[in-house]
């Protein structure tokens, strides 16, 4: 055997026998965690579905464990209990967050309410966000618009039903997230259910930016390695942040300009208020350090963080409906025993629907959208006597934690008659069920997430019945997942819609 070889092979040794002995110092040891080659770590062990190795190495190494990607550490939690040490006990040390190489293109990671660790500016942005956008006043406000919005999708998918043909629901239910967060921003649709629209570019770029950013990345696991942007992902961010930037600037400069001859003309004219407007109110404001850049930054987050999130999720949704028929049924009967016949789905129709309520909680649990929370570690910490160290990528797998049997009964089925039964919310604090997360970095648009799934998912239940394309049998419908920025389904969903039979009678 060659010298280098013999060499190679006594590193690899000593690794492999002392991997599960972690580093242990007057700060504690590491979680354990399965063995690492030199260098790469655990790298190649993620795989392309790194939420479900993770989810395996847990069940041999626990629900806190360690992981050595490259340079960094990694430490995944994976338990209700761990997660609530994590997001709660230890919430101010674990405020911050890891992220991807390309989101450094155009400085996002400086300027981005998801990305910058706590700080004054954070703060701010949140309160801009939660007083602007996701207030309840202004979700109130745009109720009219995602009614809008769910009456053309109803109307595209009617064409579909009158041909007899399958939609592809994926597409169709990004466009209709895609506007109605367009709208709320911007007033305008910037996606369209026509595939050869020029609207395709921004949209076409938003859903690159999201692929690119969600992939792993060299740079990440060798910060040396960094400047050489080897996948070359920081430089095709860059290109799709800066054809998103130049649209965005494109809007900023004709309200100016709006602004500008309305205070001329119609100086006493209330004009049209959406979030552009709200937020460039802001930047004229002194005592604020908000800029122009910092408005791009922020359409850009809102554009990333709302749409594939809620869509992915609704699309999972009508899959696990379509694979239970009795289900959809149920769902159905639901519905329109509220609306009754002829009518059309409200919002304020949505409160009556506890089971609907109770679908969309169960998609969540089998298929959040973000199945593992980036977090990292401002300082050392301790979680069940383990140490998570300064810098540490944390990662909390919600997919992991909705599976677990020691907590859900019969965790693979899709049963949304569990929270029929049992009390148990969305909203951060039964940490059995966290797709939005918990603590002060939760997930601030999940009202207006709920209000658009309610009411889609309502509204194409109540409109139509669903079959799958020829030759597909619902237990054979593929589920299987691909991992990015969100948790998508592989294999689009596309399905025939049917003209629903004629209701009740009066
Ligand atoms: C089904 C839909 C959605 C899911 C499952 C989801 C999930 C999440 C999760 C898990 C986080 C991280 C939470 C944490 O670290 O504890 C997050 C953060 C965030 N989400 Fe959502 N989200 C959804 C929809 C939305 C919508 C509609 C918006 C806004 C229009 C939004 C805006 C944000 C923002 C701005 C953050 C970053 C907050 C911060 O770091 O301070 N999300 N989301």
């Amino acid at each position: 055997m060659s010298l280098p070889l013999c060499f190679l092979l006594a590193i690899l040794f000593v690794f492999l026998t002392t991997a599960k002995t972690r580093r242990s110092s007057g700060r504690g040891s590491l979680p354990p965690g399965p063995p690492r080659l030199p260098l790469v770590g655990n790298i190649f062990q993620l795989g392309f579905n790194p939420h479900r190795s993770v989810a395996a190495f847990s069940k041999t190494y626990g629900p806190i464990m360690s992981l050595k990607l490259g340079k960094l550490t990694a430490v995944v939690i994976s338990s209700p209990e761990t997660a609530k040490e994590a997001l709660k006990t230890h919430e101010h040390a674990l405020s911050a967050r890891t992220y991807n190489d390309p989101l450094r293109a155009f400085d996002h990671h400086k300027h981005s309410i998801v990305w910058i660790p706590p700080s004054d500016h954070w703060r701010f942005l949140r309160k801009t966000l939660t007083k602007t956008l996701l207030s309840p006043q202004n979700l109130d406000a745009i109720q009219f618009l995602r009614m809008r919005k769910v009456e053309e999708l109803v109307s595209v998918v009617n064409q579909f039903c009158e041909r007899g043909e399958a939609i592809d629901m994926a597409r169709a239910l990004f466009v209709t997230s895609f506007n109605i967060i367009s709208n709320a921003l911007l007033s305008v649709d910037l996606a369209t259910y026509e595939s050869n629209s020029s609207s395709y570019e921004f949209y076409d770029a938003v859903v690159y930016l999201m692929e690119i950013s969600g992939k792993p990345n060299a740079g990440d696991f060798f910060p040396f390695l960094r400047f050489l942007d080897l996948q070359g992902s920081r430089k095709e961010a860059t290109l799709c942040i800066e054809r998103l930037f130049r649209v965005f600037q494109e809007f900023i400069d004709a309200r100016m300009d709006k602004r500008v001859t309305q205070k001329e003309t119609e100086p006493n004219e209330a004009s049209t208020i959406d979030i552009l407007d709200s937020l460039l109110d802001l930047t004229q404001q002194n005592e604020t350090e908000f800029t122009m850049n910092d408005i791009k930054h922020m359409l850009l987050d809102l554009f990333v963080a709302g749409t594939d999130t809620v869509s992915s999720s609704m699309e999972w949704a009508m899959s696990e409906l379509i694979r239970k028929p009795e289900k959809m049924v149920k769902a159905q009967s639901e519905i329109r025993q509220v609306i009754g016949e002829n009518g059309v789905v409200q919002e304020s129709d949505i409160p009556k629907l506890p089971y609907l309520e109770a679908i969309v909680k169960e998609t969540l649990r089998l298929h959040p959208a973000a199945p593992l929370i980036p977090r990292k570690s401002e300082s050392d910490v301790q979680i069940l006597g383990f140490l998570v160290p300064k810098n540490a990528q944390v990662f909390v797998n919600v997919w992991a934690i909705g599976r677990d049997s020691s907590v859900w009964e019969n965790p693979m089925k899709f049963e949304p008659e569990r929270f029929l039964l049992r009390e148990i919310d969305v909203k951060g604090k039964d940490f059995e069920l966290i797709p939005f997360g918990s603590g002060r970095r939760m997930c601030p648009g999940i009202s207006m997430a709920f209000k658009t799934m309610s009411m889609v998912l309502a509204s194409l239940l109540y409109s139509f019945d669903w079959k799958l394309q020829n030759g597909v049998v619902p237990e054979n419908m593929d589920m299987s997942e691909v991992f990015g920025l969100t948790l998508h389904k592989a294999k689009p969903l596309c399905a025939v819609p049917i003209k629903k039979p004629t209701l009740i009678s009066p």
